[in-house]
């Protein structure tokens, strides 16, 4: 069937603004490890897809589903050990006192327990956002999805502060004047929610501010944010559905950033592709809201997901992943910055691990989005068959997050297909 046809039947069936990435979509039939195959047999590096986290089709994460497929799946309402060897093989990764876990099936929905747990176990029901994210899709979630919503919050409940971003400062400030600056929002947040009477629940942000374009965090800004939350009785929710599971070159964004959340959120690379999600947090936490709330999930926590999502954190563990991505990680971050020394174009390289960024701009001094070059190199890449993606306010972000198990080889075609690319431009 031809591209046409299928856009067409795509368009009847499932609404004509259902997005799809690249001017001219791909079609995809096959994937092996970093590499995905469109229905006409051309291969295609992939340097986007962050859910397949240890390789597309991984063997093991295959097996290990088929095997207990095969046995049995069923939801959590009766005994079963593999929800419990997972539980604690999951846990045993997180710093006391995060060590009970809840299971469902998307992020979304991990956001949302935590925003009911939040507001269930804490006086207020506020939840500060940042003004450039995304956490999900349930109702509750959606009122955080200032990205789409020209930075604000819906609702009485949820505001959003700017997130804190070095390369495009606050009132041009730098240094200590910078971190104050952003906290200085947070303080007005938490002011705001009490005068309002609506008090605070807590804060949900991605540790690495993933969906803000992974912008360098001034330095103390998120422990400063946690103490001034924590301050007002409010809880430190970070949404770690992009930044866990290694991505960053530790097992942890909360690692990488140095700041101890009481709730941790997780999804996406969680089951490689199968759809498991959840959430960890304290004894403290957990138990008072089950105590008062049953929360049952009918898929969450399945005897199958459990099993993938075992051999997906045995997979890191066995081969050793947090390292291979802080190193290529580093190698590649070193890569794009010798481009940045030879192209005007890139105005900014960052990024933990294996989540990069690189900011495109149209002058340097201005700092202008170069946002139709973004779209111009995304493009370009994919005809020469690497797959990238963009992000940001100005969607003028390269964003460069493969499966973990890239190499320093895999590096070396994505700089060196960027490097045509951009000589081009
Ligand atoms: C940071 C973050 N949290 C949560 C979600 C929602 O996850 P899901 O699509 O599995 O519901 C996303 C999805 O893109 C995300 O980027």
């Amino acid at each position: 069937m031809s591209t046409g046809d299928i856009l067409r039947r795509r368009d009847n069936l499932l609404g004509s603004n259902t997005p799809l990435f690249y001017d001219e979509p791909l079609h995809i039939v096959r994937g092996e490890g970093v590499h995905l195959y469109d229905a006409d047999g051309r291969q295609y590096l992939d340097v986007y897809n962050n859910v397949p986290n240890v390789g597309h089709c991984n063997p093991r994460v295959v097996q290990a589903l088929s095997r207990q497929a095969e046995t049995l799946n069923i939801h959590t309402r009766y005994l079963h050990e593999a929800i419990l060897d997972y539980g604690e093989a999951l846990t045993a990764t997180f710093a006391d006192p995060l060590s009970m876990v809840m299971f469902t099936c998307t992020g979304s929905e991990a956001n949302d327990l935590a925003l009911r747990i939040a507001r269930h176990t804490r006086p207020g029901k506020g939840i500060i956002c940042s003004n450039e994210t995304y956490h999900g899709n349930t109702t509750a979630v959606d009122e955080l999805a200032t990205l789409f919503n020209g930075g604000q919050a819906i609702g009485p409940n949820v505001k959003a502060v700017p997130y804190p971003d070095a390369y495009r400062p606050l009132d041009g400030l730098q240094g200590e004047e910078l971190t104050q600056a952003y906290l200085l929002r947070i303080d007005q947040a938490i002011a705001e929610f009490e005068a309002e009477g609506i008090g605070l629940a807590g804060m949900l942000v991605c540790p690495i501010f993933a969906n803000e374009g992974v912008p360098n965090v001034p330095q103390g800004y998120l422990q400063g944010a946690a103490d001034r939350v924590r301050a007002h009785g409010g809880l430190l929710i970070f949404d770690e559905v992009q930044s866990g599971f290694a991505r960053s070159g530790t097992m942890w964004g909360h690692e990488f950033a140095g700041v101890q959340p009481d709730i941790v959120t997780l999804g996406k690379p969680m089951g490689n592709g199968h759809p498991v999600a959840g959430l960890v947090s304290t004894p403290e936490l957990v138990d008072s809201f089950r105590e008062d709330i049953m929360y049952f999930n009918t898929f969450g926590g399945n005897p199958v997901s459990c099993e993938v999502a075992h051999e997906v954190l045995r997979v890191i563990q066995d081969e050793g992943l947090v390292a291979q991505v802080a190193d290529v990680g580093q190698y590649l971050r070193d890569g794009l910055r010798a481009l940045q020394e030879r192209y005007e174009l890139i105005g900014d390289v960052r990024g933990p691990g294996l989540f990069v960024g690189v900011e495109l701009v149209n002058d340097r001094a201005s700092k202008t989005p170069a946002t139709a070059a973004a779209r111009r190199v995304v493009n370009e890449m994919k005809e020469k068959g690497v797959l990238i993606s963009k992000i940001g306010p100005g969607d003028n972000i390269l964003k460069i997050r493969p499966p973990i198990i890239f190499s320093r080889s895999n590096a070396d075609q994505l700089l060196n297909t960027l490097d045509e690319v951009l000589a081009n431009e």
